[in-house]
């Protein structure tokens, strides 16, 4: 099985040229080995047609195909896009926008039925960690979902941080969600870059990068880790 490497560009770039460059860029690196998937903001993902390469997914929908749902996106249309996945339940949907265990149950079945891949994250807080909650909020977050997703284990406090998880503590992790869900694989985000996504990639089936793929040269590097090249 190839690893499966997410770029998660989060709301970046703020230009049509400037994604169109890294679009360009992305489908450029040597990433024989690896599925790679970019996603894109949704106002780039008519740039992507370009792609042989590398894959397209996108960073949210709704829990609806259509109607009056003002500033949403369904999976139908991502689908119809030629959108192949969808990531849902990111940490930051969950803190900034609210979204509850329900909405993003939601929206995983929506998403599945409409034949997307779901990469459905998971993970705790520091506060969550610290009180030794970790496994309790896994079990909550993989509570009623079915088999058929690709879970990214995202430790809150290691996103955007620059604090990575400690390898074997995020290795724990995933043997718990593999119990939990039985998903079609596991993978790690949170502060990736190409010194530690070595440690990760032994034990994960693949890595959600955020900052890191924004810089198209770092990028490229952890690609060549993955491929042990
Ligand atoms: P990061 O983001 O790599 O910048 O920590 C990870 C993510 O988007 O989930």
């Amino acid at each position: 099985m190839k690893s499966l490497i997410i770029a998660n560009w989060k709301m970046n770039p703020t230009s049509q040229d400037e994604a169109e460059r890294m679009i360009i860029e992305t489908e450029r690196l040597e990433s024989e080995g690896c599925e790679v998937v970019l996603c894109p903001p949704f106002v780039f993902l008519n740039k992507t047609t370009i792609l042989k390469n590398v894959k397209v997914g996108a960073q949210n929908c709704s829990f609806d195909d259509a109607g009056p749902f003002t500033g949403e996106i369904s999976p139908k249309m991502l689908k119809e896009m030629g959108v192949d996945y969808v990531i849902l339940g990111h940490s930051e949907r969950r803190s900034s926008f609210n979204e509850d265990d329900n909405i993003i149950n939601r929206k995983v079945q929506q998403a599945l039925r409409n034949g997307l891949s779901v990469i459905l994250c998971v993970g705790e807080t520091e506060k969550e960690r610290e009180e030794g909650k970790t496994d309790d909020v896994l079990q909550r977050q993989l509570a009623k979902l079915n088999s058929n997703l690709i879970v990214a284990y995202e430790p809150v406090w290691a996103i955007g941080s620059g604090r990575s998880c400690d390898p074997k503590t995020a290795e724990k992790a995933r043997l718990l969600i593999e119990k939990i869900a039985k998903p079609k694989r596991v993978i790690y985000g949170g502060s990736v870059n190409s010194s530690n996504a070595g440690d990760y990639i032994s034990s994960f089936s693949g890595l959600l990068i955020g900052g890191s793929s924004l810089d198209i040269i770092e990028f490229g590097k952890i690609l060549k880790v993955v491929q042990g090249v």
